[in-house]
């Protein structure tokens, strides 16, 4: 197994004792228990220090002597930094880091009080030179930090080998263990997935739906660790996490600002909460069929309009990496009491690399949902809400918590969490640099092959969000493919197929390439070298047939809610002559039509239908490409549209 190394960083302008001080720590280190391989090194300026740990991933923990710093060396008076700047300093850039200031004595009183209001974790008194002492607690901190209740836990209690009595009926992989018909996937899996597949019946593990012991323990170090006041961990993805927070803010009717280009769980979470959705259209690029974010104008009009909503919601980073100018939009929205909920399903990792910040929260928002197994290292569909909510009504959220979770979790899901957020912690910063060098070579790379071509942010931009601050993560990267002689599909088969490689998403003419903590040089190399071989091969330029664009929301009739909830009654999309059934228009829809991709919703239920919606859908199923078209009903072979019968209209309460 590979042992870590963690360095600890002495900043400290006196040469001489600053050699003392690395020397006795490093005596410390070597003669104790050095299980997480501390080492010390010391730097003698502000500008060295930075430097360091804005270099050196495997930094843990800073040192700083409460002394003025100079930025150069002392060569000019005027860049000097006070020990409590460098330290802001440092925590600004890399917040999960452990720091520490070297006082005197006699300034206790007066550094003491000062620090408490700031991110130091404690302090030494220089003139004791207690290296031990100072190294075991060093040592103490970043084992704290490094810890995993839940998953230290649940591996205990694998080992102790206790006799089941209780759920799951497989009973630690023995049914399967045993059976010469099953034996083969408990083989394949491994032993310790069906090990660690316990349930709530064993109290020493917690309860995900109570929490007091290992699992609030490892939702407040994750809280700690992404920078909010509360975290609860979801194991049904973000797809329930967004839905839990609708239902906790929205009661039926209480209005929702919302991104229509939002994930379709938003869009389920208006149906189950009874919110009355304000829709706000996504920006659209459409010589790359791609959706971006909401113009900032269109949210602040939309603020300023509907100052009686509850809560906005934004998709940020959106899925090809465009993410809001945020502090604005969320004063505004705080400005009239609306709540900020931030879809950080993309964007998880942001907090643990100054390269991707402001997160959500840092920008002020009461509420970032994330997919923690998107980009980090969890399994699917375990996922993280965090709360920055000031009036958090944390017994209404925990109900709808309860409502949303299987009283059976799956605890390797929790660990999981468990471990990604250590992971983050001990080396996120160290692994996102690498990530974000890797996605650098890789645009390089593609960009040589002379055919395919990444698309800069400039070039992904619709053109009304141009100036609105919106910023590219540059770990999602997307390729312009139309000169390389191959539609999408033809090219995204082709990748699979002869080159062993699965991409992320695409539209007609782009795809869209995911790196992550987990991206490799090797894979890098791999898909570099697909590409340049599929463009040496010089193949004639194809037609690439455009997406049409998703007509424009049109109105609702009544609450998405009360919609759904009628019965209804399936007319066909078609008329016997096979055009566009004129007998829709103007009919309200009662299920969510959605086209994928691109994934936006066409109708969502209680809309109003007209003929150019007729027209799209009508033209979407007689296209030849593959697409999915979510919401459609099928009598026989005839798609129909679920639609609300007049009797039915009539008993709701209308809208518009
Ligand atoms: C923006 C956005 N939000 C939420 C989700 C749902 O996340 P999960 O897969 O964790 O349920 C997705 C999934 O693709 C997404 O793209």
């Amino acid at each position: 197994m590979r042992k870590p190394v963690s360095r600890v960083l002495v900043i400290n302008d006196e040469t001489l004792i600053l050699r003392e001080f690395v020397k006795g720590l490093n005596a410390a280190a070597r003669s104790l228990d050095n299980p997480l391989g501390l080492t010390f090194t010391g730097v003698t300026t502000a500008s060295e220090a930075l430097a360091a740990i804005e270099s050196d991933g495997d930094v843990q923990a800073a040192i700083v002597d409460d002394k003025l710093y100079s930025l150069d060396g002392g060569k000019s008076k005027r860049l000097q930094m006070t020990a409590l700047e460098l330290v802001q300093r440092i925590t600004r850039m890399r917040p999960e880091l452990d720091v520490y200031i070297l006082i005197a004595q006699e300034h206790e009183d007066e550094v003491v009080d000062t620090l408490f209001a700031e991110a130091v974790d404690g302090y030494f008194y220089r003139e004791e030179r207690d290296y031990r002492g100072m190294y075991r607690i060093l040592n103490a901190e970043i084992q704290e930090r490094a810890r995993t209740p839940f998953y230290d836990q649940l591996k205990n209690y694998v080992w102790m080998a206790k006799d089941s009595w209780h759920t799951p009926g497989h009973s630690s992989g023995e049914s399967l263990r045993a059976s010469p018909w099953i034996n083969d996937f408990y083989e394949f899996m491994g032993e310790h997935v069906f090990d660690v597949d316990l349930s709530v019946s064993v109290p020493v593990l917690d309860s995900l739906m109570e929490p007091r012991g290992v699992i609030a323990e490892a939702q407040g170090m994750a809280a700690q660790a992404f920078g909010s006041r509360r975290t609860f961990f979801a194991t049904n993805g973000t797809s329930t996490a967004n839905k839990v927070i609708f239902q906790t803010l929205l009661a039926p009717g209480e209005k929702l600002l919302l991104d229509r280009n939002c994930h379709k769980s938003v869009h389920h979470g208006v149906v189950l909460s009874g919110a009355h959705p304000v829709y706000l259209n996504s920006s659209v690029n459409r010589k790359y069929g791609l959706y971006g974010p909401v113009p900032k104008k269109v949210i602040l009009e939309a603020i300023e309009a509907n100052k009686d909503a509850e809560a906005l919601i934004l998709t940020s980073c959106t899925y090809d990496g465009l993410r809001y100018d945020l502090p604005p939009i969320v004063a505004a929205a705080h400005a009239a009491g609306i709540k900020v909920i931030i879809d950080e399903a993309w964007y998880g990792f942001a907090r643990f690399h100054p390269a991707f910040r402001p997160t959500a929260l840092e920008a002020g928002a009461d509420y970032a949902t994330q997919s923690t197994h998107k980009v980090m290292s969890a399994f699917s569909q375990a996922s993280m809400i965090h709360v920055n909510d000031p009036t958090f009504n944390e017994h209404i959220f925990r109900e709808n918590f309860n409502m949303h979770t299987s009283t059976s979790p799956q605890y390797a899901m929790i660990a999981s969490l468990d471990v990604a957020r250590k992971q983050m912690m001990m080396e996120g910063y160290k692994l996102l640099a690498r990530t974000l060098a890797l996605a650098n070579e890789l645009r390089e790379q593609i960009n040589s092959t002379g055919v395919f071509r990444v698309l800069d942010l400039d070039e992904l931009l619709p053109e009304d969000v141009r100036h609105d601050g919106i910023r590219l993560d540059p770990t999602k990267v997307t390729v312009d493919i139309s000169r390389c002689g191959c539609t999408v599909e033809d090219l995204q088969r082709e990748l699979f197929t002869r080159f062993n490689i699965q991409v992320e998403k695409s539209t007609f003419n782009t795809v869209t390439l995911l790196l992550t903590v987990g991206t490799t040089r090797s894979k890098v190399s791999r898909l570099y070298d697909a590409l340049m071989r599929i463009a040496r091969e010089g193949r004639a330029a194809r037609r690439l047939v455009q997406f049409p664009d998703v007509p424009d929301f049109t109105r609702l009739r009544c609450l998405p809610r009360d919609a759904y909830y009628c019965g209804g009654e399936a007319v066909p999309l078609l008329d016997p002559k096979e055009n566009p059934n004129k007998a829709l228009a103007e009919r309200v829809c009662a299920d969510q039509i959605v086209p994928y991709p691109p994934g936006i919703p066409v109708l969502v239920p209680g809309q109003v239908i007209t003929r150019p919606i007729l027209d799209f859908l009508v033209g979407l199923l007689r296209s030849q490409k593959r697409l999915e078209l979510h919401g459609i009903v099928y009598d026989g072979y005839a798609p129909c549209l679920r639609v609300l019968k007049s009797s039915e209209e009539r008993g709701l309460r209308r809208l518009a």
